[in-house]
């Protein structure tokens, strides 16, 4: 059904295909716009500055390289962390590989022999992935059950270290259920025994305080285009003395990290992208939280609505609700062309939600769940708006309509 309804789109103009694109955008946490702002300071670096930072013969692959690094600078400066910390990536999803799979190889290369691995059930694919790949290729894996909240016990996770742990992943916010984990204490409980703590922060940084060293992790993946920024750009911090094995071989960019040229606007994108989060970061999450409750208030008076994951501590801007009597994909078809939502991670591809079966909902209660994600722009006449047309689709739905449970 849903293949159908791309290709259906995919052939039309794109000018009738944005006349006829949901109105009502709860949709964040898959993405977000990125900020106009951030748009136009990409802008020279497309198209009057378009050379490669790694020429260093002329002047303008010099102006370049400065461009990347006075961008680093502003985000080393926005984590607290130093320059050379931060390697660029394409995204989160390679920045857990070059955590996961480079720390790994480098304990191989180095003649360490700690072979074990741990992460939460409910991480994102790509963390889990990356992992279960290295459990196939000679580390033992250990995917730790979460409580129906979301959360992680830290008496759980402190029984299943062991002298050969070599890391802990364990992500900031869950991109489904938008709970935190508490990294400070985790990073306690690593640093005690040697062990390597990573954490996936695609959904935390810029919405959230995420300082990587003050909280003690090693190694902290994010992404730009989940805080306004630009699609295909990521970052991974490396706490300084940390060897990980380069996942990408050639031109030895990023310390020989990352190689592969630079993309000039994206990370300018980035930096400013970050800086804005940041700026708002506060206002923003009070004005997302109030309308997040308005939005759970809204829901509750259904009847038979459930949250799903801890009430706190959650992502300000995140609501995840389990609705019985209706089924998942009837659900999401109703709503489709009135409101963004989503069932669950937008890599899951039609799955039920592994995150939301970690909680104990069977899969029909993950497929009958929504996931909203509130947005800078979203207003208090939008959230009405969705709980009108989620009120409508359930109600019919409850009724007898095709497709109510
Ligand atoms: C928690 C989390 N990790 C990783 C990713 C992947 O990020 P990227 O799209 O930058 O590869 C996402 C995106 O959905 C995410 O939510």
């Amino acid at each position: 059904m849903a293949d159908g309804f791309c290709s259906e789109l995919a052939s039309m103009e794109p000018m009738v295909a944005s006349v006829i694109q949901p109105v009502i955008q709860l949709d964040h946490q898959a993405t977000t716009p990125c900020d106009p702002a951030v748009v136009e300071a990409m802008a020279p670096w497309w198209t009057a500055q378009w050379a490669n930072p790694a020429s260093r013969s002329h002047r303008p692959g010099l102006l370049a390289a400065a461009a990347v690094t006075r961008a680093r600078e502003r985000i080393a400066a926005a984590l607290a962390v130093e320059p050379e910390a931060v390697v660029f990536t394409s995204g989160a999803t390679e920045a857990n590989n070059l955590a996961l799979k480079g720390l790994a190889e480098a304990e191989l290369e180095r003649g360490g022999s700690r072979r074990h691995l741990i992460c939460l059930s409910t991480e994102h694919r790509a963390v889990l992935d990356p992992l279960r790949y290295l459990a196939r290729h000679g580390f033992e894996l250990t995917e730790l059950a979460v409580g129906s909240d979301g959360l992680l016990d830290l008496a759980q996770l402190e029984a299943c270290l062991r002298p050969d742990t070599l890391l802990v992943s364990v992500m900031a916010a869950n991109n489904e259920i938008g709970v935190l984990q508490p990294l400070a204490e985790i990073a306690a409980l690593c640093r005690q025994r040697g062990i390597t703590l990573h954490s996936d922060g695609a959904q935390a940084l810029g919405h959230i305080p995420l300082q990587p060293a003050a909280l003690g992790l090693d190694l902290l993946s994010a992404s730009a285009h989940k805080l306004y920024g630009p699609k295909g750009i990521g970052l991974l911090v490396v706490r300084p003395g940390l060897r990980l094995a380069p996942q990408l071989h050639g031109g030895g960019q990023e310390h020989g990290l990352r190689a592969g040229t630079l993309p000039v606007p994206l990370i300018v994108g980035m930096a400013a992208a970050l800086e804005l989060a940041l700026e708002d970061q506060q206002a923003r999450a009070q004005r997302l939280g109030a309308l997040r409750d308005q939005l759970w208030q809204g829901l509750q008076a259904l009847g038979g609505v459930q949250r799903n994951g801890a009430a706190a501590p959650r992502l300000p801007h995140n609501l995840n609700v389990c609705i019985s009597g209706v089924e998942g994909s009837a659900l999401q078809r109703r709503l489709r062309d009135t409101l963004a939502v989503s069932s669950g991670s937008a890599c899951s591809a039609g799955e039920p939600s592994h995150v939301l079966q970690a909680l104990g909902l069977s899969r029909p209660q993950a497929a009958a769940s929504l996931r909203f994600g509130l947005g800078r722009h979203t207003t208090s006449t939008e959230i009405a708006a969705a709980i009108a047309a989620v009120t409508a689709a359930v109600q019919e739905l409850r009724r007898g309509g095709p497709g109510g449970a």
